[in-house]
């Protein structure tokens, strides 16, 4: 698998302590409360295992699948649901727990459809964002790491379902999805 990244962009250890000051501030903002983790599956279970066990409040775990991407590494924009909470949310606090931030329009999505819900408080929780390839305005409450434009694969991140079981945050070599 190395022989396909170009270079690492996010190592392991970097990782982990971004992870660390992360729980810190969710467990500081959600003190006495007992909220949802909603992790987008599937890139966001690496990040999700790692992230829950440096918060110390009480937390529910549930998931939820979309597609949007299929096997190119471009946003098609369109928003599938193919596996819905099973959580009732109405007035629970929700944190979506997600891999990467690109377009915005899954997050706009998820937002507007938690909404309808009644949930009490939406927040978004992403290890990664790409700021410059934001479609619309979205606001990211808790992010890991700011990343460029580049297709990123590791630690969740998936390019044609391989490359998620990688420790670190890699950049995929070109020429292997061109
Ligand atoms: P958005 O709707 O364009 O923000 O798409 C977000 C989703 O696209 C993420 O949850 C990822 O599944 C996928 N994605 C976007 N950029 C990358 C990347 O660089 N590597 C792997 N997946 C990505
Ligand atoms: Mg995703």
């Amino acid at each position: 698998m190395r022989n396909d990244i170009e270079k690492i962009l996010i190592t392991e250890t970097e990782i982990q302590k971004k992870i660390k000051q992360l729980g810190e501030q969710i467990s500081k903002d959600y003190e006495g409360k007992y909220p949802v983790l909603i992790c987008i599956l599937k890139g966001g279970i690496v990040f999700l295992s790692d992230l829950m066990r440096s918060i110390s409040t009480k937390v529910e775990l549930d998931f939820m699948s979309l597609s949007s991407y299929g096997n190119s590494t471009k946003s098609s924009g369109v928003v599938k649901i193919k596996k819905d909470i099973d959580v009732d949310i109405s007035n629970r606090d929700v944190i979506i727990i997600e891999d990467i931030v690109d377009s915005g329009l899954t997050l706009k999505y998820l937002n507007e459809y938690f909404k309808q819900h009644n949930s009490d408080s939406v927040k978004i929780c992403t290890l990664l964002d790409k700021p410059n390839a934001h479609q619309i305005d979205i606001k990211i409450d808790y992010v890991g790491f700011e990343v460029g434009n580049d297709f990123v694969v590791g630690y969740g991140l998936d390019y044609s379902q391989k490359y998620r079981n990688l420790p670190y945050i890699g950049i995929l070599k070109k020429e292997i999805y061109s």
